[in-house]
């Protein structure tokens, strides 16, 4: 619990906070730009932590306040509506927002102050943890019963619809849905999921944070969601498929045909063939094939660059530079543009790694990355006070 938060709330609201939650942030380990084509993801919840101190308010205004920003933003419940000048705070309002929109009755104002040591805008998913913390907050606030698959329902619905981003599922459940060192096998199919110990072995899994920002919402991901879209209904008019991961890697050479244009046949190969990474990914690390759950991430990065191009120049560098300092796989993970990668090292490696690619990204950028191990942890948290 962050003693801090507790002493700002009851500065910045002259009360004291009635309850205390956490969100993580997640990784995705493969299976990536596949959700919002109905596609396969590997992701895991991570220990960085945005914590929240909420309380009850006897007026209908939503006060919400970031232990690093000055100023308090306040809506009011009967008069949501997304503004530029609310910045960050458009997130949590559209949770509200939404719960309106379907018809909840909202019956007093919250405050609520946030703390977080999730990197922002850095790919692992700081405004999705942001989105499923809000909507944790909203359905034990108000009482509105939701089993964490709902939640995560609730704030995707929340992002693509008041903040904009045609987002697939795949953050908002690994966040809801985290357990303690499982990854969360996700079909966006039918948003079904079950629980998978991967095994990584004498391997650790890294995460690299390039430290290059980037709004995706401002990014080309829309555009990529787009040239999906595109793509699937040249391929409907010859097949009778409902998403892009209905193609199967023997039907690509048709496929690249009746599509007739190179950059989207490009798109299309990419998830097609994540899919079946993510399907490989999880058969090698029951049969404890690591070499083989290696070749999968590296080759997934090799698609996202080339096939996909959402890789960017900061992380391709830094799959590189990874590589030299020895890890035996490296990919890019989320959305790319920028944003944050993953890494399988030797376990006695780590500290040379970390050295050895802080220094060759610094001396190319002038840029510190953040590097760390990664922790897998639980979902969303509740605390009492
Ligand atoms: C972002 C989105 C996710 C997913 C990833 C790419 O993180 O929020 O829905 O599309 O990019 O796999």
């Amino acid at each position: 619990m962050n003693k801090l938060l507790i002493e700002t709330y009851k500065n910045t609201f002259h009360a004291k906070p009635s309850k205390y939650f956490m969100a993580p942030c997640r990784v995705n380990l493969i299976g990536e730009h596949t959700d919002y084509n109905k596609g396969l993801a590997l992701p895991a919840a991570i220990s960085k932590f945005i914590h929240a101190a909420v309380g009850k308010r006897d007026d209908r205004k939503i006060c919400l306040k970031s232990l690093n920003k000055l100023d308090v933003i306040t809506a009011d419940l009967d008069d949501i509506k997304n503004k530029p000048e609310q910045s960050w705070g458009n997130y949590p309002l559209g949770i509200f927002a939404t719960l309106i929109k379907r018809g909840y009755n909202l019956p007093f104002g919250l405050n609520i102050i946030y703390s977080s040591n999730v990197p922002i805008a850095s790919g692992l998913s700081s405004s999705a943890a942001l989105l499923d913390l809000t909507a944790f907050i909203a359905s034990k606030m108000y009482g509105i019963p939701m089993k964490n698959e709902e939640i995560a329902m609730l704030a995707h619905q929340s992002e693509t619809e008041f903040n904009g981003l045609q987002c697939g599922i795949m953050d908002e459940f690994a966040i809801a849905l985290g357990k303690r060192n499982k990854c969360i096998i996700l079909d966006c199919k039918d948003n079904s999921f079950s629980y998978e110990d991967i095994s990584f072995k004498d391997l650790s899994l890294v995460v690299i944070v390039s430290n290059v920002r980037r709004n995706l919402v401002h990014s080309p991901y829309n555009q990529r969601v787009e040239e999906c879209r595109e793509g699937l209904s040249r391929i409907k008019k010859h097949y009778n498929i409902d998403s892009l991961s209905d193609v199967k890697v023997t039907d690509l050479p048709e496929v690249r045909r009746i599509v007739g244009n190179e950059t989207l046949f490009k798109r299309i190969k990419h998830v097609v063939t994540e899919n079946q990474r993510v399907r490989d990914f999880v058969k090698a690390s029951k049969e404890g094939d690591t070499s083989m759950m290696c070749k999968l991430l590296n080759e997934s990065h090799e698609s996202l660059k080339t096939d996909y191009e959402v890789t960017g120049e900061y992380l391709d560098y830094i799959h590189d530079i990874s590589l030299r300092a020895g890890a035996l796989a490296e990919r890019m993970t989320g959305a790319g543009f920028g944003g944050s990668s993953i890494a399988l090292i030797k376990n006695e490696d780590f500290e040379t790694f970390k050295e050895s690619v802080f220094r060759e990204y610094y001396k190319k950028y002038k840029i510190r990355p953040l590097i760390f191990l990664a922790d897998i942890c639980d979902g969303l948290i509740e605390k009492d006070l």
